[in-house]
C-alpha cells in the first residue's frame, strides 16, 4: 500500500515538472507575442488619442498643446508642436501623409526641418509666411493636396531647397522658383501658358528634373540647359520653334544635358519641325 502511495506521489510530481515546463515555454512563446500585441494595441491607442486631441484645434494658429499628450511624450522642441503629435517627426523630416483630421493648411514646423512630406491632404493655400523661418528646407513633397494659390515668396526664398513636387494639385500658374531647384514636378495641374511666365526657369539654372506633364500648356517654356528630363506630354502644345530647345541663330549649338523629352499627347505633329531639334542628342518622343 505504502509503494503504491509512494509512486502515484512521485508520478505525480514528474508530472507536475513536466507540465511546469512545457508551461513555461508555452507562457515564453506566448509572452513574446503578447508583447507585440500589446506594444501595437499602445501605439495605436496613442495614435487616436493624438488624433483625438488635436481634432479640436487643429486649424487655429495657436500652439495647441493637450495636457495628456504632453505627458506621454519627453519633452523636447519638435514635440512641442502640436505638428508632431499628428505627424512623424524624426530629425530633420516631418511625414504628414493623410493627415486625419483633414489638414487644410501647412502645418508648422520644427525648426531645421530638412524634408517636408505633406502628400495626400487638403492644404488649399501656401502663403509666404508657411515656410519663411525653416531656411533649412531641402525637400518639400505637397503631391495631391488641392493647391491653388501660392503666395510671392513661399519658395523662393529658400536658399536650400532643391526638390519640390506640387503634382496632383489645383495650379493654373507656378510660383516663382527657388535657385537651387534640381528637380520640380507640377504633373497632374491646370498650369496654362498664361500662367508660366517665358522666363519662369530662367535662374533655376541648377534644374535637371523638370516635370511639367498632364496640364494645359500651349507652349513650352524656356527650358535651362541643365535639364536631362523634361515631361510636357499630355498637354495642349500645337507647335515649336527653332529656339524652343535649340538656338536659331547657331546651328553650331548643341544642348549638352537633355536625354529625355516627352511630347506624346500633344496636338503638335512634330515631324513638321525638323529644325527644331538639330542641336538635341534624342528626338522629343511624340508624334511625327
Ligand atoms: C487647346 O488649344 C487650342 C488652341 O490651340 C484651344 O482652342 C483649345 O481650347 C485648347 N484646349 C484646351 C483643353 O485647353
Ligand atoms: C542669338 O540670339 C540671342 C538672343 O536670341 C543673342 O543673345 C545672341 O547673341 C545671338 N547670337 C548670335 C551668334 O547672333
Amino acid at each position: 500500500m505504502g509503494n503504491i502511495l509512494r509512486s502515484t506521489f512521485f508520478s505525480f510530481i514528474f508530472v507536475l515538472c513536466v507540465l511546469a515546463t512545457s508551461a513555461r515555454q508555452h507562457y515564453h512563446r506566448a509572452h513574446s507575442r503578447q508583447d507585440i500585441q500589446f506594444q501595437k494595441e499602445v501605439y495605436l491607442e496613442s495614435r487616436s488619442k493624438r488624433e483625438v486631441t488635436t481634432l479640436t484645434d487643429y486649424d487655429s494658429d495657436s500652439v495647441f498643446l493637450p495636457a495628456d499628450a504632453a505627458d506621454d511624450s519627453p519633452p523636447s522642441t519638435a514635440d512641442d508642436l502640436p505638428t508632431c503629435l499628428l505627424c512623424v517627426c524624426l530629425t530633420g523630416s516631418v511625414y504628414c501623409e493623410e493627415v486625419s483630421p483633414d489638414m487644410t493648411n501647412v502645418p508648422a514646423l520644427p525648426k531645421e526641418t530638412a524634408y517636408l512630406y505633406a502628400r495626400y491632404n487638403k492644404i488649399k493655400k501656401i502663403t509666404a509666411k508657411d515656410f519663411e523661418d525653416i531656411v533649412t528646407l531641402k525637400r518639400i513633397d505637397l503631391t495631391g493636396n488641392l493647391i491653388s494659390q501660392i503666395e510671392d515668396g513661399a519658395f523662393s526664398k529658400l536658399p536650400l531647397l532643391e526638390e519640390l513636387s506640387l503634382a496632383e494639385n489645383h495650379l493654373v500658374k507656378l510660383p516663382i522658383m527657388p535657385a537651387k531647384l534640381i528637380s520640380f514636378n507640377a504633373n497632374h495641374n491646370h498650369l496654362k501658358t498664361k500662367g508660366v511666365k517665358a522666363n519662369a526657369f530662367k535662374k533655376t539654372n541648377k534644374l535637371v528634373n523638370l516635370y511639367l506633364a498632364h496640364n494645359e500648356l500651349e507652349a513650352v517654356p524656356h527650358i535651362p540647359e541643365s535639364v536631362r528630363i523634361l515631361h510636357l506630354q499630355n498637354n495642349n502644345i500645337s507647335s515649336v520653334s527653332v529656339d524652343t530647345f535649340c538656338k536659331g541663330n547657331n546651328t553650331y549649338y548643341i544642348r549638352p544635358n537633355m536625354n529625355e523629352i516627352r511630347m506624346d499627347g500633344n496636338p503638335v505633329n512634330l515631324a513638321q519641325y525638323p529644325d527644331s531639334f538639330t542641336c538635341l542628342k534624342v528626338l522629343p518622343i511624340g508624334r511625327y
